[in-house]
């Protein structure tokens, strides 16, 4: 398939797609087969918002990542599969048998009262079978929900009630480096709230004891062997919704991203194939978990639309020990790696021993994504992962945006160490000042938003459009707000500043301080508590919380293990505060709103920087803290 391979063809292209968008995407959308083509290409309005791409076409997305393949590379690998312990056997799975596999477990869902529309949970672990559940849901047209399998019961329950999910695909367990993580148990636990689930369906995974619900819970091995393999794909319309992906916001409750079937498909497609020079017959590892938008786009959709081999790891880079990234790049002579800083950062502070012992020479680029790369990462990468050899990609994007929006196509794009570089062919942002106005010309710095629809953009919020609207598209008019502040420099190349809003990137997991505090507040003994983030070297951000507790509790140190345990229980372990600090009282105006912009002050131990605090309802809080800072 046709990919740019020039910078003056990148050029040529990004002008076309800005002069005459609707031609360039058609002409991106004519690569795939379609039931009926669409009528018309673009329909746009971010006041509503209402964004649609090829209407009145007609399609289904696997049909595109299977049966398009099966005549020309229908024994080629679709799927490598590393699992979590070295020892056990790793699978290649063709594009014949995925196709094969997700048909037969199109039909366990069909089976078992699934049909188009329904919305179906999946909660699993990073094997073939997760793979196959999300196709096998788009095959029949219902709508996949996919839960990061580090989430605790009570963000499942919210995720499985907010889009009413009638199945839920888990496993009895996951492997995790030297870990088990019990899934279906905290699926039952989920489920004691959530009336909508009619059927589970559990894979063998770990062989640990699980208690199944009768007349409910159902072993997806025993359901595979009723069913024949042939199953026709259900027509989607372009505008379909293929699937809903939560992340988190501002505000304590998540939000489900809604995005449908064909733009996002051209989107992760074109975006693959051009960013990372995807060459036919070459290997790519996303190291991504599918509960995230990193492992829809880049582990599952666009490798597999575009044909490539995909691959994907159940385990943790420090497993058995930390070479472990390289050994599987070694192993299955990796081409393209893709994984996010924060990794590369923990593997670098481990030492060069062990990368050593690898080759790394089937490498040819690298990508990067999820928070903003320091150059130090940046250079370790580049230097002892890609020999100097490995063009790197720094990819800027978001769930909601479906796809990478500003990154540098490998090869072709010149790069400069913490910089996403340019927008992607279709892509234009505009930086904003405070009050929406846009900054023209280079050398400046602002709010990075988007100015006009691409395909692969966030078409509503599950539930509640409103809520849409007002997050994305009714901050600063016309525009598509990315939360993000960013710097365009004197050469137009582009660098995210990191999020302006009350969300945090730790370890490259986007996490609302809110959601965070509602957990910490479950501690019977917290009556209320702010979190912010604060710089970490490994992790990009780190978590700090300040918590006001009703009694007199002497023992600290138990109270804040107690409320590292509530947040695990409540949302997981991603979001366990690094650093607590039990307060008196908490800097808030009179209107009774936490100045958070203190707070981080004195998390980053900036106290130089904390500025005015005579608005505060009772300045003296302000001293009290800084005095007993965890720093
Ligand atoms: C951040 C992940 C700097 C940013 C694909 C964005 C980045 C948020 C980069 C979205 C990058 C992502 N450089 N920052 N290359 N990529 N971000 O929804 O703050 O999990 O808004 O999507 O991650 O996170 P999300």
């Amino acid at each position: 398939m046709e990919r740019i391979t020039t910078f003056e063809q990148y050029q040529q292209a990004y002008k076309n797609s800005v002069e005459n968008p609707e031609a360039f995407w058609a002409e991106q959308a004519e690569l795939f087969t379609w039931r009926r083509k669409w009528d018309k290409t673009l329909e746009w309005n971010f006041n509503e918002p209402d964004v649609k791409w090829f209407s009145g076409g007609k399609l289904n997305i696997t049909e595109n990542c299977l049966d398009r393949h099966l005549e020309k590379r229908g024994d080629q690998t679709a799927l490598i599969w590393e699992p979590n312990n070295p020892d056990e056997a790793a699978k290649k799975i063709s594009y014949k048998e995925l196709h094969s596999e997700v048909c037969r477990f199109a039909n366990v869902l069909k089976h078992n009262g699934a049909k188009k529309g329904d919305r179906i949970c999946i909660y699993m672990p990073m094997v073939p079978e997760l793979t196959i559940a999300v196709l096998a849901c788009a095959r029949i047209g219902a709508i996949h929900s996919v839960v990061f399998g580090g989430f605790s019961f009570k963000s499942l329950s919210d995720r499985i009630q907010d889009a009413d999910c009638n199945i839920v695909i888990t496993a009895d367990g996951g492997f995790r480096g030297a870990k088990d993580i019990p899934l279906k148990s905290v699926v039952d636990e989920a489920l004691e709230i959530c009336a909508s689930v009619k059927k589970v369906i559990v894979l063998k995974r770990t062989h640990t004891n699980v208690i199944m619900k009768k007349d409910r819970d159902i072993w997806w091995q025993e359901e595979m062997e009723k069913v024949s393999d042939v199953c026709p794909a259900e027509t989607m319309d372009s505008e379909d919704t293929l699937f809903i992906l939560y992340t988190s916001g501002s505000t304590g409750k998540p939000k489900g991203v809604v995005h449908t079937t064909a733009g996002y498909m051209v989107y992760t497609d074109y975006t693959f194939r051009n960013v990372f020079q995807y060459n036919s017959g070459d290997v790519f590892w996303c190291t991504a978990d599918v509960g995230w938008i990193t492992g829809h786009s880049y582990l599952i959709y666009g490798p597999l639309l575009a044909g490539a081999a995909t691959l994907m790891f159940e385990g943790i880079p420090t497993f058995p020990d930390a070479g472990r990234f390289w050994n599987v790049i070694d192993k299955h002579k990796v081409n393209i790696f893709y994984t996010a800083p924060t990794a590369i950062r923990s593997l670098q502070a481990m030492g060069l021993d062990f990368v050593k012992p690898y080759k790394l020479d089937s490498l040819r680029v690298l990508g990067s994504v999820g928070e903003p790369i320091n150059e130090e990462a940046w250079n370790w990468y580049n230097e002892n992962i890609g020999k100097k050899n490995c063009p790197i990609v720094d990819t800027y994007w978001q769930t909601e945006t479906g796809g990478m929006m500003i990154s540098a196509m490998a090869g072709i794009t010149k790069t400069k160490p913490g910089f996403a570089t340019l927008p992607l062919p279709g892509i234009q942002p505009a930086l904003v000042d405070e009050k929406g106005n846009e900054l023209h010309g280079n050398n400046i710095e602002g709010r990075l938003c988007f100015k006009f629809p691409w395909p692969g953009i966030i078409r509503t919020t599950y539930g509640s459009h409103e809520r849409c609207r007002e997050t994305y598209f009714n901050i600063y008019k016309g525009y598509y707000f990315t939360g993000d502040g960013c710097r365009r420099d004197e050469d137009g190349y582009y660098r995210i500043t990191g999020r302006v809003d009350d969300v945090i990137k730790v370890s490259g997991h986007l996490l609302g301080t809110a959601e965070i505090e509602n957990a910490i507040n479950e501690h019977p003994d917290i009556v209320e508590s702010a979190v912010v983030g604060f710089p970490h070297d490994i992790k990009g951000w780190g978590i700090y919380a300040f918590v006001i507790c009703d009694n007199e509790r002497k023992d600290v140190d138990n109270l804040k293990s107690e409320i590292i345990q509530t947040v695990t229980k409540y949302m997981g372990p991603i979001a366990k505060p690094d650093k607590i600090q039990i307060v008196k009282g908490l800097p808030k105006t009179r209107s009774g709103k936490i100045m958070r912009r203190i707070l981080r002050k004195i998390a980053e131990n900036d106290l130089a920087n904390i500025g005015d605090t005579s608005t505060l309802l009772d300045p003296s809080v302000v001293e009290e803290i800084k005095i007993g800072a965890v720093l």
